[in-house]
């Protein structure tokens, strides 16, 4: 699978999965700040922004493969520090179970270990099927974009409400559709979690309603010696909503990789 990406700025690797439905623009902030020191390379992952949107059901693992892929024709064959936001947290999860030897550090962001309830899984395929109906991304937004958000961003940020709906709607209901079935369908990486022996930094928005702080506590006490950092005015989008902070958290934790 040929993905679209970007690959910005000079330096170690770090390399950032973007959410559902979004698409690799939600690193904007980071490409300026982190891409001052490190190289960014941040993919659309199947299915959004300009990657490719094929008929049928998506998996998480298929899509860490994807990234893998891209990495091997990137030549990258050394580790990497690998961070993912949500559901580019589970597709950093299937690559650090799967590809472990390809992973230097891991960057967790507003995400989780476990899977989908049933009911949650059952939400899915209805919402896939309005998708379905629709032919556009529309009905996947209306139920997303108003739990992204702290009150504080849709208040005084407007704009990044406003370029959120934008990103989002550049997908394809094709794109919404399969990857709805990777979401519903995904492992549960609970017990992944005690055996990850990589620097490890959980990042959540304090107001995060999709994957909660309490995921991300949960997630950090079950990683050996993973930091846990709680941003301030963010919800689910941590990183995009509040990048000042965010961006610090992150620097501070990629520096004290360095020898
Ligand atoms: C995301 O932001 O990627 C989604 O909220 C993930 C999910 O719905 O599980």
């Amino acid at each position: 699978m040929r993905l679209a990406f970007s690959d910005e700025g000079p330096g170690p690797v770090v390399v950032l999965l973007h959410g559902f439905p979004i698409g690799r623009m939600m690193w904007k902030d980071q490409f300026s700040a982190i891409g001052a020191m490190y190289r960014v390379i941040a993919p659309d992952l199947l299915g959004h922004g300009d990657s490719p949107a094929p008929d049928g059901q998506y998996s998480i693992d298929g899509m860490a493969d994807d990234v893998i892929e891209l990495l091997d024709t990137l030549g990258l064959a050394e580790p990497v520090v690998v961070g993912g936001l949500s559901m580019g947290g589970y597709v950093a999860l299937s690559i650090i179970a799967r590809y472990p030897e390809r992973v230097r550090a891991l960057m967790l962001m507003d995400t989780r270990a476990t899977s989908d309830t049933p009911e949650a899984a059952a939400k899915r395929g209805e919402l896939a099927e309005a998708v379905a109906r629709a032919g556009n991304p529309g009905p996947a937004i209306e139920v997303m974009l108003p739990r992204f958000f702290s009150k504080s961003t849709e208040e005084y940020r407007p704009d990044l409400v406003v370029g959120m709906r934008k990103m989002m709607e550049r997908n394809s209901a094709r794109g919404v559709v399969g990857t709805l079935h990777a979401l519903a369908t995904r492992p549960d990486r609970t017990e992944l979690l005690g055996s990850i022996r990589v620097p490890t930094l959980v990042l959540v928005g304090e107001h995060d309603a999709i994957t909660p702080p309490e995921d991300s506590m949960a997630m950090a006490d079950a990683i050996p010696g993973a930091r846990l950092e709680v941003i301030p005015a963010a919800g689910h989008l941590a990183p995009y909503e509040n990048p000042t902070v965010s961006n610090g958290v992150i620097l501070r934790f990629l520096e004290e990789l360095e020898p």
